[in-house]
């Protein structure tokens, strides 16, 4: 639940957290083989420092012995520090026993949980916070606070909390961690409002290579120009204690598009000759939606004709085939117009602005293009709602039957089930984290890199004036980035 009250809710457990990181802290610095174990691993005392690594050492209780005559228990439960103890009678300490406790912040800075990584092996490796008023895992990047207060256009997106810090602690300061393998679409969109571009450098294992096309390809659909490097055969902080910052900075400016990677791994793991031509056709259908994430028209014809000539096929014949592919395939790609819809909705305050700078013809999801074409045909409705229940819990604030005879009115084609969700989703949702602006320009992004694609086939194809007009689309994308 947000407002006043949450928001205090949040500044208090912020603030109890921040005050558990000192108490690790302390513990860590008087603790002589945790900190061993942090220097042989290459971190040097400034880093340690600096990011308020802490130690948690052979106890149940420590932590809430020391807290307890301060915060009430519930209050520190609420923080993710103590959990009731199995025999229910009183409390004990989240992490405990061994473990190095390395504090995670949101965006803001703000302390919202820890990780705390097992030194005696064991299970698990790294015990995060529970997800709860602060802590949710599918939206934190370790680090990132530090990464925003540095002027990139590219981020690195690595997997773990000691890549990210090993990458700091070399001066790579747009290094964030996405603690895990997933990245999650909250994360890429989040990371999409301040970079342009991407590079992900998951670790050298099959699963984490897996991921990092995921990753990707999550990058590739919130707007990022996104790529993927591949590291020797060592996680990323080893490589920079082997190899310095120099090289990886170099391997992070080769890293090689998703559609380069995808075709490389497939080329490895297929041997043509053995297939069928369906068993072609399913591979050629999988490189598709890599396919869009390079938006250089040279590149992309040179790797068309490598899949070609790999696949045994012409090079008319693969264009061709990427063309009536992609029509019957669904790249989920309408969040950004869903993020129209509620603004539309929930933020009355940008009705002017969205009516200004969106044509709902655009937008291709039916479902939110019926809803802001109704909300900005009659405004006054919206208004409405909006004053007579200032508390936005209360109330329904969109009718998705209203939505649907306004359709049926219009000549609208939309499915109802689909409108239904849409609203119940709005209705749900946290419109804080959304700007205005970031979503509108991120919309007339979405749809010019949609049109582009569009129009990728006619220039491979050499079609006449088929160049010219993706010039000119792509010379809009470039000025809309720099606006
Ligand atoms: P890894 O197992 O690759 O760990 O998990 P790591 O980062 O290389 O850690 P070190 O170098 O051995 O100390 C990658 C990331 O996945 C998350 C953590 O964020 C970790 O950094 N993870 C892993 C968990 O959250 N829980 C786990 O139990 C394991
Ligand atoms: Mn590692």
């Amino acid at each position: 639940m947000d407002g006043v009250n949450g928001l205090q809710d949040k500044a208090r457990i912020a603030g109890i957290l921040e005050r558990a990181a000192d108490f690790f802290s302390k513990i860590l610095w008087n603790s002589p083989e945790p900190l061993q174990y942090l220097k042989k691993r290459g971190f040097s005392d400034e880093t340690i420092k600096e990011h308020n690594l802490g130690f948690i050492g052979n106890s149940w209780s420590a932590l809430y012995d020391s807290f307890v005559n301060d915060y009430s228990y519930v209050l520190l439960e609420q923080a993710g520090l103590i959990v009731p103890r199995k025999d229910k009678l009183g409390y004990r300490d989240y992490f405990h026993h061994n473990r190095i406790m390395f504090p995670i912040k949101d965006s803001h800075g703000w302390f919202v949980g820890f990780a705390g990584r097992a030194l005696d092996g064991s299970v698990p490796k790294y015990l995060n916070s529970r997800e709860g008023l602060l802590f949710r895992k599918r939206e934190v990047l370790y680090l990132l606070d530090t990464a925003l207060s540095f002027d990139y256009d590219e981020v690195v997106v690595v997997e773990g909390y000691t890549d990210a810090l090993m990458a700091h602690q070399f001066g790579l300061h747009n290094v964030v961690g996405v603690g895990g393998t997933a990245l999650t679409e909250y994360q890429a969109r989040f990371l999409s409002r301040y970079y342009d571009k991407a590079v992900v450098c998951f670790d050298p294992d099959a699963e984490g290579q897996k991921h990092a096309r995921l990753a990707g390809l999550e990058l590739h659909k919130a707007g990022l120009d996104a790529r993927i490097c591949v590291l020797p055969d060592k996680d990323l902080d080893e490589v920079l204690a082997n190899e310095g910052s120099d090289s990886v900075v170099i391997r992070f400016a080769c890293a090689d598009w998703l559609y380069k990677c995808e075709l490389e791994r497939l080329m490895k793991n297929y041997d043509v000759a053995l297939l069928s031509e369906r068993e072609r056709a399913k591979l050629l259908k999988g490189l598709l939606p890599f396919l869009s994430c390079s938006k250089d028209i040279v590149e992309l014809s040179v790797y068309l004709s490598s899949t070609a000539d790999w696949l045994g096929l012409s090079y008319n014949a693969v264009v061709d085939a990427f063309g009536s592919l992609k029509n019957n395939t669904v790249l989920p790609s309408n969040s950004l117009e869903e993020d129209l819809a509620v603004l539309a909705v929930r933020k009355p305050s940008c009705l002017q602005l969205l009516k200004a700078q969106v044509r709902p013809e655009d937008m291709s999801d039916s479902a939110c293009r019926a809803v802001v074409t109704y909300v900005l045909r009659s405004p006054a409705r919206i208004l409405a709602e909006h004053s007579a229940s200032p508390s936005f819990f209360d109330k329904d604030l969109i009718d998705p039957a209203e939505v649907l005879s306004y359709c049926k009115q219009t000549g609208l084609n939309v499915d109802d089930s689909s409108v239904y969700r849409l609203c119940a989703k709005i209705q749900a949702c946290d419109a804080s984290n959304l700007f205005p602006e970031d979503a509108l320009l991120n919309f007339r992004r979405g749809h010019l890199l949609n049109h582009l694609d569009e129009l990728v086939e006619g220039v491979l194809l050499r079609k006449s004036g088929a160049l010219e007009e993706y010039c000119k689309v792509y010379d809009e994308l470039i000025s809309l980035s720099q606006e």
